[in-house]
């Protein structure tokens, strides 16, 4: 009989989100400022990441206490060097549901047909404004615009659908842009999601008064589309799903800041360096590279893995929400680090 861990708020473990890659082609300010991320930043060794084997001996592990649904992510997940031959191990792995992707797009033109060769079934790219300047600033000067639409119509050509693409809004610098992209995608079966912008890390100087609310998009949105709200597709997913009432398709309001989503969240992550993560927000993890490095036994990693998921009480968005104003939260992981 299989232990499938429910944490102390009585949460299952469902989805695993592996971070492949800390380094990152792009220096979005409010992930990965230029100003710490500069040229002698130490990013982490070869031999310090997970190597392939690793990483599919714990997702394995990682099944077969509950997880369904597994996600790779970075930094870039791109820039690390065969990227689709994980994602084959990852897809052979029996009990694995749906192996998924979050990029920048930059370098998926090229990758994009044996990513789907090798059993990759979604995509996600991050793209926050289809106005090349605001781009450019918001990538950190390192984006190329229209290779990330070069990107993404790869990737549906090569039948990576739906591609869903994540857009932080930022008032005041790309807040007036979020209807282009809507226009842009609209009825071409890419499903555009606006994400509320959020306090992760330390670095990026967070305020809450940048922070443009789903309600308010969704007002906005809907003067100039109709809209009408639809049914989640699964329990505990985390976009809010609008459809057009012409039927063109739909839009996504992922609003961790003004409607937390932590009562339903069944996601571990893990980083590059095998650290175990029971939160977005978390300020430490459970190292996994050490056991697994040093001999351990499936049993014992399987037993460090259920233990930490059944003493989780992670809610971190519903509890920064409940600060007063101005009243700041602990140290937290940085987003580059972990994957979002
Ligand atoms: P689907 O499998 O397509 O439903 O993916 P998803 O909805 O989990 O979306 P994705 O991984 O693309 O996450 C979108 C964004 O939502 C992330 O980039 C984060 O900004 C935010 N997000 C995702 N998971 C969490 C979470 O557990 N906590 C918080 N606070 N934000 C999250
Ligand atoms: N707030 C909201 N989303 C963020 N992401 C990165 N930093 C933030 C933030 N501060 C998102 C990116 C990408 C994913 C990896 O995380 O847009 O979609
Ligand atoms: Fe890179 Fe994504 Fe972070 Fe931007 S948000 S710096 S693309 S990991
Ligand atoms: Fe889950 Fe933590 Fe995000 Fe809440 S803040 S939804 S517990 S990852």
């Amino acid at each position: 009989v299989k232990l499938r861990p429910h944490d102390t708020l009585g949460r299952p473990l469902h989805d695993l989100r592996i971070s492949v890659m800390d380094r990152c082609n792009f220096r979005c300010p409010y992930c990965m400022p230029k100003e710490t991320f500069h040229e002698n930043y130490r990013f982490l060794k070869s031999n310090e990441r997970l190597s392939f084997e690793e990483i599919a001996r714990l997702t394995r592990l990682f099944v077969d206490i509950g997880v369904k649904k597994v996600r790779l992510t970075g930094g870039e997940p791109l820039l690390r060097s065969n990227l689709a031959d994980l994602i084959g191990d990852l897809t052979a792995i029996e009990g694995v549901q749906d192996v998924a992707l979050t990029t920048n797009g930059v370098l998926l033109a090229q990758h994009a047909v044996e990513l789907k060769a090798n059993g990759l079934n979604r995509i996600t790219v991050s793209l926050d404004t289809l106005d090349p300047a605001i781009f450019k600033q918001m990538s950190g000067g390192m984006g190329d615009l229209d290779r990330v639409l070069d990107g993404i119509r790869a990737a549906q050509e090569a039948g990576l659908a739906p591609i869903k693409i994540n857009s932080v809004i930022e008032r005041g610098l790309n807040d007036h842009t979020a209807i282009d992209l809507i226009e842009r995608f609209r009825g071409t079966g890419v499903i555009v999601r606006f994400i509320e912008y959020m306090d992760v890390g330390n670095r990026n100087h967070w305020s809450l008064d940048r922070v443009v609310s789903s309600r308010e998009l969704v007002e906005r949105i809907g003067q100039r589309w109709p809209l009408h709200p639809v049914d989640p597709n699964y329990r505990g997913e985390v976009a809010e799903r609008y459809a057009f009432d012409d039927g063109l398709g739909e839009v996504g309001f992922i609003s961790s800041i003004t409607n937390p989503f932590c009562g339903d969240c069944t996601r571990a992550r893990l980083s590059s360096e095998g650290v175990f993560y029971t939160c977005l927000f978390a300020r430490s993890g459970v190292d996994l590279r050490a056991p697994l490095r040093e001999g351990a036994s499936d049993a014992e990693l399987s037993q460090l893995i259920s233990n930490t998921w059944l003493k989780r009480g992670d809610r971190y968005s519903e509890i920064r929400s409940s600060l007063k104003n101005g009243e700041q939260p602990l140290r937290k992981i940085e987003m580059y680090y972990i994957g979002g």
